[in-house]
């Protein structure tokens, strides 16, 4: 028995429904032979039991009328994705649950971050969006390879870009490359807003937000407008980072929001000629921090060349690599964060109600007067927690 012979085999099982076989296309993965016994994966795209069986009858017969004596088929269908049970106000209905990377300081890794879990839960199967919301640096068109790429505009509403199979908006795509933005507190509120009313987003299973570095206004303007399912904080390992870090969880707590972990990133360097990892900044000093918060570090991710050459070229690491060690780790803290996901929506998901404004949404209660009422501490250091945008 030969892969050829295995292939042609199969290349008689016509997926149901369709008049294309399962090896044209491409679903036929991992043959491996052994005199005259055969196992493979058929990787298919659908959940339906009955599509499944069809397939595994079929390829059955085809194998042994080629002569093959056992035959392991085995069919792997895409993973289910969970509703989510959340409530509260959600101005984008549509998106199942939603991801906000944060950290306290600038400059530590979260666009990295953000765009390669994005990455590594496209390819668990799931539906997934990227959510620029670095309205000041929103570096993700470049990470993303869409750096000049225009989106269209039908009627108010814009539709989203798209790279590795991961629908992406940024404030990049929508002005002039190289443009400052010097904006109020409310403009901030009300930008977050409209990225997620006025941009088409499908059915997401899961929107991954780059959130700008700090715990400010676009922080809560997202807590308030959506159902925020868990947070990750993105730190390095220095001290001065981890100060910053637990100003990041302290506030996804004010938030109500669930923490699906810590990426501690820049945690070691993998040198690119030798393959040998060196402590630079000191590794694994964010265990503590995750202690304090009753979280986990999901990832610790080296400072390798490959990961910046991948931001700056446009083609993320998981994407070009998959294989190497820091998008393991990558797709690793991917699989996590969706466990994590499942279990808060198996728990009843999560409720926005607690962190509504006492003003309407883009109005500062500072501008207009109104004493702020003392309801929710929501952003600690830098704003007067009621939502109105003053700093
Ligand atoms: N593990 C790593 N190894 C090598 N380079 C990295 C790593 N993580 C991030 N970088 C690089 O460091 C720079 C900063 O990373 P990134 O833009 O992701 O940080 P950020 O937290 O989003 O920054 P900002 O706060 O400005 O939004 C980028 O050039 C990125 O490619
Ligand atoms: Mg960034």
């Amino acid at each position: 028995m030969t892969e050829e012979i295995v292939k042609t085999a199969l290349s008689k099982v016509m997926y149901p429904g369709f008049t294309k076989d399962i090896v044209t296309f491409g679903f036929v993965k991992d043959i491996n032979i052994d005199g005259s016994a055969v196992s493979f994966t058929v990787d298919i795209t659908s959940n339906a039991p009955e599509v499944a069986d069809e397939i595994k009858k079929e390829a059955t017969k085809a194998l042994a009328s080629a002569g093959a004596t056992a035959i392991n088929c085995h069919i792997q269908a895409p993973v289910i994705p969970k509703e989510s049970s959340s409530q509260g106000k959600n101005i984008a209905p549509q998106v199942k649950n939603f991801l906000m990377v944060s950290s306290g300081k600038g400059g530590v890794g979260k666009s990295t971050s953000s765009v390669n879990i994005a990455v590594a839960l496209a390819a668990q199967g799931l539906k997934v969006g990227l959510l620029d919301a670095d309205i000041y640096g929103p570096n993700i068109p470049r990470m993303m390879g869409l750096n000049g790429v225009k989106p269209e505009v039908t009627s108010n509403k814009v539709m989203p870009l798209k790279a590795y199979g991961i629908e992406m908006m940024s404030m990049g795509a929508l002005m002039d490359e190289g443009q400052a933005l010097i904006w109020r507190g409310s403009m901030i509120m009300k930008a977050i807003e409209q990225f997620l009313r006025d941009i088409l987003w499908s059915e997401l299973d899961c929107l991954v937000i780059d959130m700008p570095p700090g715990t400010g206004d676009a922080q809560l303007t997202l807590a308030q407008s959506v159902p925020v399912t868990a947070g990750l904080t993105v730190t390095t390992p220095q001290s001065v980072s981890l100060d910053d870090s637990r100003r990041s969880l302290s506030m996804f707590k004010k938030l109500d929001i669930p923490i699906a972990g810590i990426i501690e990133n820049m945690s070691g360097f993998i040198a690119p000629d030798t393959g040998v990892e060196y402590d630079i900044f000191g590794k694994g000093t964010s265990q503590p921090m995750a202690d304090e918060y009753d979280t986990k570090i999901i990832a610790e991710i080296p400072i390798e060349p490959a990961i910046r050459t991948g931001g700056d070229e446009g083609v993320p690491i998981v994407f070009s690599n998959p294989t190497c060690e820091s998008s393991k780790r990558f797709i690793a803290a991917a699989a996590s964060v969706w466990a994590t996901i499942e279990e808060i929506n198996a728990n009843g998901g999560v409720d926005n109600k607690g962190v509504q404004p006492t003003t309407p949404p883009g109005v500062s209660a500072c501008s207009t007067g109104a004493a702020p009422e003392p309801k929710k501490e929501a952003s600690s250091d830098e704003s007067c927690g009621t939502g109105c945008g003053c700093h």
